[in-house]
């Protein structure tokens, strides 16, 4: 979700971190900061908002000759984004900067207080510099006490460490965050959490693989793994910027539709303990006022909100309402004190959302916003905030964004049924189970999106498009229809699939095409009933399903999984490159489809 570089070397270390940062400011930016040791002397500069911020703040500096110098663009996670929860972090000589999330943060700062260490921030960062710090002072040199560091930390890290103690020298270490470093033919030396960083700057490049960590100064890198010293083995990086950026696929929106089972990751992180979720900023006395939740958004957004519906009353059995935004405004709805309000929005910008969030705010309701942006205007509104944490969403259909909202409800349905006990022992471990699962359920490989290009020529004409599915398969079937709209321009709709019979199958005949979502877990003979009855009228179906069902037309086999949750995520991601293939295959612009914008801030 952050960008971290790293640069050893004789080069204007400003332009080389501002320019490496620059290419990673599309994973976040509320923040950004950057420390230079030349000379035995550490500078820092820290600036909220874009990077452009900080470049003005640092216009008349320059750091030429030998040094070392790193620099991060954040999108908070643990704390507000303000300068001083801005990276890097210092202690009384070492620099930090840090991507991902330290889960054990809480017990280390508990433990460096009790040994009179000061926090200036509320990040879980800080601790890496001040355990570092202690490590010295307690008599080890600086690379043991390194070494002692990283042995401590828990939970996701790529992290970059200068220090006065060793100047001339990077201090770095990796586990589930991506890290690389690079060398140019000089020899000079650049860290990057993306290769997007590296790619016209340096010429190879070295992957480091998780729990590895170690040292670098011109001329030396030592890598080591839990199993001893590992020989650094170089790759030559590709010329291409673009090609960079999108990380080798051809759009945004394909790149993030993979990045759903990392991003996914990135939501669950220190948000599941043993068998409780703690989610920061929910307090028991936010839920127990809790008697109805309204939950209120637009387009996307709002089929997360369907989803969730459906979660909150199966799971937490509270009773709940949803309702599309520009709705909800001028409906004069009837609201109780006793209702919770969640505004659900990827950019917490949107204009109805946001109204609908007042208009909730005045009736005295308890507010919650599901937002992907920090320090958004619906962020700020809301009484407490849960952020998604998919990181820059490029593509205007929205995709991964989708994926954390839903995760980042079934998170707030679990706290809430374990918080009232209408879930408990077995049942909420089967459920947090199943969630910590879905990120390897999203790991999918080339052959599902092969499968997918090929079956999709059959897709560029006929009248018009059904996606069915029951329960929280019907807003997957709105989102699948949607998504279809969006980028090919194909007429399309979702519907229950029990409602077919009730008007719509009229309209079933050789020339219309049926997405039918067929679950194992969930009501699968009443959707197959469904769908027969679709095929007795000659409607072409296209059916997504673990079992194969012998009407079909085309058929995508989803895989066998003991939750229906696993089956939506892998069903949606199945939906999200049906559309991209078919936009692609009529010749659009998948990442800037006509007529739509990003952040919809007018009524
Ligand atoms: C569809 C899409 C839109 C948004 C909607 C709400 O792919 O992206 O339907 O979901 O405009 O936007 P946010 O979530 O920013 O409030």
């Amino acid at each position: 979700m952050c960008g971290i570089v790293g640069f050893i070397g004789n080069k204007e270390k400003k332009d080389v971190v501002l320019s490496g940062l620059k290419e990673l400011e599309y994973r976040g930016y509320d923040s950004a900061g950057m420390a230079v040791l030349n000379d035995e002397e550490i500078r820092y500069f820290k600036a909220v908002g874009k990077l452009e911020n900080l470049a003005n703040k640092m216009q008349d500096e320059s750091f030429l000759g030998f040094g070392v110098a790193i620099g991060h663009t954040r999108w908070a996670t643990h704390g507000k984004p303000t300068e001083i929860n801005a990276h890097p972090h210092l202690g009384e000589h070492s620099f930090v900067v840090h991507n991902g999330i330290i889960e054990n943060y809480a017990e280390l700062k508990d433990e460096l207080i009790k040994e009179g260490v000061h926090f200036a921030s509320q990040t879980d960062t800080e601790v890496i510099v001040h355990l570092f710090e202690l490590n010295l002072k307690q008599g080890l040199d600086a690379k043991s006490a390194w070494e002692a560091t990283i042995a401590r930390l828990r939970g996701a890290y790529a992290t970059l460490l200068i220090s006065k103690t060793a100047p001339g020298v990077i201090f770095f270490a990796k586990d589930a965050a991506p890290l690389a470093i690079a060398k140019d033919s000089a020899g000079e030396i650049f860290f990057a959490s993306s290769d997007a960083a590296l790619i016209g700057v340096a010429k190879e490049v070295l992957y480091l693989e998780d729990k590895s960590h170690g040292f670098a100064s011109l001329g030396e890198i030592k890598i080591y793994s839990a199993n001893g010293e590992i020989k650094p083995a170089f790759t030559a990086l590709p010329p291409d910027k673009s090609y960079a950026q999108k990380e080798g696929y051809r759009y945004f929106m394909e790149k993030e539709i993979y990045e759903q089972s990392s991003v996914i990751a990135d939501a669950l992180m220190g948000r599941i303990k043993g068998s409780e979720v703690v989610l920061e900023g929910v307090s028991d006395e936010l839920l127990g006022e809790i008697d109805e939740i309204i939950l209120c958004a637009c387009g996307t957004s709002y089929h997360a909100a369907l989803v969730a519906g459906y979660l909150f009353e199966r799971v937490a059995r509270v009773r709940c309402k949803i309702a599309i935004a520009s709705e909800f405004r001028y409906s004069e709805p009837v609201l109780n004190e006793r209702s919770l309000f969640i505004a659900i929005s990827q950019s917490g910008e949107t204009a109805d959302t946001l109204e609908a969030l007042k208009i909730a705010k005045a009736a005295n309701l308890k507010s919650l916003a599901i937002c992907n942006v920090d320090n958004s205007s619906m962020v700020r509104l809301a009484d407490a905030s849960l952020l998604t944490r998919a990181g820059i969403e490029k593509g205007v259909a929205s995709t991964k964004a989708f994926a954390t909202q839903i995760i980042t409800l079934w998170l707030f349905v679990l706290r809430l049924a374990s918080f009232k006990g209408t879930l408990r022992g077995e049942a909420l471990e089967r459920e947090i189970t199943a969630i910590k699962h879905i990120p390897s359920v999203l790991n999918i490989g080339n052959e599902l999106q092969e499968k997918i290009r090929r079956i999709s020529k059959h897709y560029l004409h006929g009248h018009g498009f059904f996606f069915i599915g029951r329960d929280v398969f019907y807003p997957l079937a709105l989102e699948g229809a949607l998504k279809l709209k969006e980028i090919s321009y194909l007429h399309a709709e979702g519907y229950p699939a029990g409602e077919m019979k009730h008007g719509p199958i009229a309209l079933a005949d050789e020339r219309l095409f049926c997405v039918v979502l067929m679950p194992k877990n969930l009501l699968y003979e009443k959707v197959k009933s469904n769908a027969q009855e679709l095929a007795a009228r000659d409607a072409n179906i296209l059916a997504i399903s673990p079992d194969e069902f012998e009407l079909s037309d085309d058929f995508i086999r989803t895989s066998a999984q003991t939750h229906y949750m696993a089956e939506f995520f892998e069903m949606m991601m199945v939906l999200q490159i049906f559309a991209l293939e078919v936009s692609i295959r009529l010749g659009n612009d998948v990442d800037m489809p006509r007529n739509l914008a990003k952040s919809v801030t007018v009524e």
